[in-house]
C-alpha cells in the first residue's frame, strides 16, 4: 500500500507494542504510521479510532480485517468457548467495522477469508465458519452498493502465524499443507492479490477472489473430492 501511495496507515492490535520494527521500516519509505490499541469487537473503541483519524488524517480511504485468533479443534471436541473466541475476531470484528466506517465514502473495505472456508479442514469448523461468515458479508454489502472485497487466502509462506508455526519448530507446516496440494503464497503475491482485491471492491464483478488451491496436481486429496473445484483439476 505504501508502494501504491498510501501515506496514512493506522493499525490496530489487542498489544500494540508489538511490530514496532515494522513500523519503523514503514514510515522510512515516508508515509505516517500510527499503531493503537483497541480490540476489533469492542465498538466503542472503533468508534474512537475512527473519531482519532477524522481529526488527525485525510479522509479515511479504506479499511481491512486481517484479525484472527486461531484455536483449531475438532468438530466434536469443539466447545462453545473455543468457537466464540474465534468467530470474535472475524465475525464481530467484521460487523464492527461494517457499522462504524458505513459514513465514509471507502475506495475499499477488503476482509481477509482462508482457503479453508471453501475446502474445509478437519480441525477448523470454527475457522471455516468465521470466514465464511466474512465472505456473506461481503456480498452482502456490495447488494447494499457499499465497497467489499474479500480473498480466501491460501497459505501464505514466511509471515503471520505460518512463520511462527515454522520457527517453533513443532512440525513443518508449510510440508504437510504442500501435501495437500494448497498452493503458497509469497509476500511478492500477497501484494498483488491485495492489490487486486482494492481493485474489484468497488467494480462490478464478485467481490471475492479464491487463491491457494493447486491446479492439475496429480496426487489426489480430501477437497480434490468436493464439488467445488472439478473445474480447476
Ligand atoms: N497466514 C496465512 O497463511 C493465512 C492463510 C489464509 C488466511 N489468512 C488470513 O490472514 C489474516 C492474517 O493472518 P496472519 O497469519 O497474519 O495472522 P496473525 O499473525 O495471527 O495475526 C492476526 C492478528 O490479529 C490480531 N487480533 C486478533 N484478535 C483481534 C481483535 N479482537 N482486535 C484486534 N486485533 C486482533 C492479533 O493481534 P493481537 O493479539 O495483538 O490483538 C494478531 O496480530 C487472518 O485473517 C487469516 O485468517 C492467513
Amino acid at each position: 500500500m505504501v508502494k501504491c501511495g498510501a501515506r496514512y496507515i493506522l493499525i490496530t492490535s489487542r498489544n500494540s507494542s508489538k511490530n514496532r520494527q515494522t513500523i519503523q521500516e514503514l514510515e522510512a519509505q515516508g508515509p505516517k504510521v500510527v499503531i493503537k490499541t483497541a480490540d476489533l469487537t469492542n465498538k466503542q473503541q472503533i468508534v474512537g479510532i475512527r473519531d482519532y483519524i477524522l481529526k488527525t488524517m485525510p479522509p479515511i480511504g479504506g479499511v481491512a480485517n486481517g484479525a484472527m485468533v486461531q484455536v483449531n479443534s475438532l468438530f466434536a471436541d469443539l466447545d462453545y468457548d473455543v468457537l466464540q473466541e474465534l468467530l470474535r475476531s472475524k465475525v464481530g470484528g467484521s460487523v464492527v467495522l461494517d457499522e462504524v466506517f458505513s459514513h465514509d465514502d471507502l475506495d475499499f473495505f477488503l476482509l481477509f477469508s482462508s482457503i479453508s472456508a471453501l475446502t474445509g479442514q478437519s480441525t477448523q469448523a470454527n475457522y471455516a465458519a468465521a470466514n465464511n461468515f466474512m465472505i456473506a458479508l461481503a456480498f452482502q454489502r456490495r447488494a447494499r452498493t457499499f465497497p467489499a472485497s474479500v480473498v480466501d487466502f491460501g497459505p501464505i509462506i514466511g509471515l503471520g502465524s505460518i512463520q511462527r508455526y515454522e520457527s517453533s519448530g513443532f512440525y513443518d507446516i508449510t510440508s504437510v499443507l504442500r501435501s495437500l496440494n494448497y498452493m503458497p503464497i509469497s509476500e511478492r503475491d500477497l501484494h498483488y492479490l491485495l492489490t487486486e482485491a482494492v481493485l474489484v471492491g468497488k467494480k462490478n464483478k464478485l467481490p471475492e477472489i479464491t487463491t491457494g488451491v493447486e491446479a492439475g496436481s496429480s496426487s489426489i486429496t480430501f477437497w480434490h473430492k468436493s464439488l467445488l473445484f472439478p473445474h480447476i483439476l
